[in-house]
C-alpha cells in the first residue's frame, strides 16, 4: 500500500540525539553507523490517547537487540522515555501517531565496519508523525507470495530488530512489481516466515495459526493477539507453516504496530472474505486493548493544549 504525503507532518521537530530540530535541518552525520553500515536497530510505536501501547516491551525488544549486536554506549530506558516525551510535547501530539525510534552504533571516528572505530557510544534519532494506521483495514490487503526468502538465526538473527532490512524491500519491490499491498516471505525451508513488516495469521476452522518466529522478529502486536485468544477462548497454534497451507485458510490477516489488524483479501490466486468473522472478532478485541491505560504508558500531559487535527 502505498503512504501519501500528510501536509500535517511538513514542519514536523525530529530529536537527533537529543537536539530537537526541524526534519528538514535534522544532520545526521555520515560518519553515523546507520549511514555507513546500516548499523542500527529500532522500534515502531504508537501512541493512544497520549500513552505509548506496551512501551516496555519495545524498549526491552530494542535493549535485546542492542545487546545482540553488541552496542556501547546504549542511552538509559529512562533517557529514552524522557526524550520521546519532548519530542510529543514539540509536536502537541497527543493521539494517531507513529514513532520511529533508531539507535545506532554511533558516531565512527573515520570510515569504515569495525566497531573498534566507534568510540562515541551509541546515537539515537526519534521520529514522530501523524500517521494513522496505515493499511486499508476496511477493505484489506492484497499479498503475493515472493520469492524472496528470509534466512534462520544462523545467517542473519531476524531477532536483531535491525535497520538493515533488505529482504523485506527486496520483497516489496516484487510486491510492486505486481501492483499488490505487500508480500509474504517464506523461510529457506519454504515455512511462512511473515509479510515485509507484519505478521501473518490464518483462520482455520475456527483456530488461529501463525508461524514461529525462528525467521522472524517477535511482534508486540502479534503477542498481544495471542494474549487475546487466551481470555477469547481462541484455540492457537504457533508452529511451522507450509506454503501450500496458507491458500487453504478461512480467513487471514496481517498484525503490527504500523497498521494494527489487517483483514488479507487475497494471497496469489485464494480470496478471503473481509473481514471474516474471526478477524472482525480479534480486531475489536486488539482496539479495546490500544484503549486500555493499564496497557500504556503516559507520554502527553493530559492537561496540555492540543491544536485540532
Ligand atoms: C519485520 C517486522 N515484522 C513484523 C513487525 C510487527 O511487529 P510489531 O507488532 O511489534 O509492530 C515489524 C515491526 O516493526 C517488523 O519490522
Amino acid at each position: 500500500m502505498l503512504q501519501r504525503q500528510n501536509p500535517a507532518n511538513d514542519s514536523l521537530i525530529v530529536n537527533i540525539n537529543g537536539r530537537l530540530v526541524h526534519r528538514d535541518e535534522a544532520g545526521v552525520s555520515p560518519f553515523d553507523s546507520s549511514v555507513q553500515n546500516g548499523d542500527a536497530v529500532w522500534e515502531g510505536l504508537r501512541l493512544y490517547q497520549g500513552r505509548i501501547f506496551r512501551l516496555e516491551d519495545h524498549l526491552a525488544r530494542l535493549r535485546s537487540s542492542a545487546a545482540a549486536l553488541a552496542y556501547e554506549g546504549m542511552p538509559s530506558d529512562e533517557t529514552l522515555v524522557s526524550e520521546l516525551r519532548r519530542t510529543l510535547a514539540a509536536n502537541q501530539m497527543h493521539d494517531g501517531v507513529h514513532i520511529r525510534l533508531t539507535v545506532s552504533r554511533g558516531v565512527k571516528y573515520t570510515s569504515g565496519l569495525d566497531p573498534r572505530i566507534n568510540q562515541r557510544g551509541c546515537s539515537f534519532f526519534i521520529l514522530a508523525e501523524h500517521k494513522p494506521p496505515v493499511f486499508d483495514n476496511v477493505h484489506g490487503i492484497r499479498l503475493i507470495t515472493a520469492k524472496q526468502r528470509r534466512p534462520f538465526a544462523d545467517v542473519l538473527d531476524q531477532h536483531i530488530h535491525s535497520c538493515n532490512q533488505l529482504t523485506s524491500i527486496l520483497a516489496k519491490l516484487e510486491s510492486n512489481a505486481a501492483g499488490t499491498d505487500d508480500a509474504v516471505l517464506l523461510d529457506t525451508a519454504g515455512m511462512l516466515a511473515e509479510t515485509s513488516s507484519t505478521h501473518l495469521f490464518l483462520v482455520r476452522s475456527g483456530r488461529l495459526v501463525t508461524s514461529t518466529t525462528r525467521a522472524c522478529p517477535e511482534g508486540i502486536t502479534r503477542a498481544a493477539v495471542l494474549e487475546l485468544c487466551e481470555v477469547l477462548g481462541v484455540p492457537a497454534e504457533v508452529r511451522d507453516v507450509p506454503a501450500a497451507e496458507l491458500v487453504e485458510a478461512d480467513e487471514m490477516f496481517v498484525t503490527g504496530t504500523m497498521g494494527e489488524i489487517t483483514p488479507v483479501a487475497r494471497l496469489d490466486s485464494a480470496s478471503f472474505p473481509v473481514p471474516g468473522p474471526m478477524t472482525a472478532r480479534i480486531a475489536a478485541a486488539f482496539r479495546d486493548l490500544t484503549c486500555d491505560p493499564a496497557q500504556g504508558t503516559v507520554m502527553v500531559d493530559p492537561l496540555a493544549s492540543r491544536p485540532p487535527r
